[in-house]
């Protein structure tokens, strides 16, 4: 399971660090409260703060650090039964993990579709018109075109429900950077069976975390602690030459 705090080490704010996040940086805006941002009724109304936000995460402008690559390596080695991410960059799959691999709880922005007529908007209409500070509008309607982010209050992406399957048959649970606060997915933690072995690892403790016999808790910053786990596997060697790899691929002019 991931969170936003997976992607802060590749330049992307998390949403509740009280300085660096973005719900904090929204106090200079016109939000009634943050999480408002992210919420449908607020959005129709004032959609300015969403697509601000969205114009920063234009993901070209964002690459995949150690901890996604670690994750990448768990696929590779066929110990990554599925990865659960809270996230909405896409830098799970920029990492080379294979979507059959990941389930996307809060969508993302791989698609968007029209909040008045429900048609499907291309990406790039989408990011020719929020690169441009333009609401993207729909073709056929007019209507406000919002990404495929899963707002609160939403339904989340049917694949969500694989944890049904997923988490009675796992056999480590690994918990990295989230605050836990956002449901159902802060619940996915306690759908292991009893015997699984959590690993938590965050900057902080959580309040929803919920302690187990056979946790792990490892608190401060997650590329510190990732690494610190990856020597301890002893793949520290292979993890460099896999990011080296994927990073020279990624620089490379047609990729
Ligand atoms: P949060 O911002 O709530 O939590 C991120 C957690 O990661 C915090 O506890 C941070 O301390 C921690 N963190 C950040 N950088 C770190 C680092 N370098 N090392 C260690 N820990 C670090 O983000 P999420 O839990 O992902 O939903 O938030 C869940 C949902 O709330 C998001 O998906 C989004 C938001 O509203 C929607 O937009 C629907
Ligand atoms: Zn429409």
């Amino acid at each position: 399971m991931a969170g936003a705090g997976i992607s802060t080490a590749s330049g992307i704010p998390d949403f509740r660090s009280p300085e660096s996040g973005f719900y904090s940086s929204l106090q200079r805006c016109d939000v009634p409260y943050p999480e408002a941002v992210f919420e449908l009724s607020f959005f129709l109304d004032n959609p300015r703060p969403f697509f601000t936000w969205a114009k920063s995460m234009y993901p070209g402008n964002f690459r995949p650090n150690v901890i996604h690559y670690f994750l990448r390596l768990l696929h590779d080695r066929g110990l990554l039964q599925r990865l659960y991410t809270q996230n909405i960059d896409g830098l799970e799959r920029a990492s080379g993990i294979p979507g059959s691999k990941l389930v996307e709880a809060h969508g993302s922005f791989a698609s968007a579709t029209c909040t008045g007529c429900g048609k499907a908007s291309t990406e790039q209409d989408f990011w020719a018109a929020v690169m441009a500070d333009r609401v993207p509008r729909c073709a056929a309607c007019s209507g406000l075109v919002k990404p495929d982010v899963v707002f609160f209050g939403e339904a989340l992406p049917q694949r969500f429900f694989l944890h049904l399957v997923d988490f009675p048959t796992a056999e480590l649970l690994l918990v990295l950077g989230t605050s836990l606060k956002v449901e159902p997915f802060a619940s996915l933690s306690e759908a292991v069976r009893s015997s699984v072995p959590r690993v938590f690892m965050n900057r902080e403790a959580v309040d929803s975390w919920r302690p187990r016999s056979r946790d792990v808790v490892q608190l401060g910053d997650l590329v510190d602690s990732v690494e610190r786990l990856v020597e301890l596997l002893g793949w520290t060697e292979e993890l460099r030459d896999l990011v080296q790899r994927e990073t020279e691929k990624l620089s490379r002019p047609d990729s």
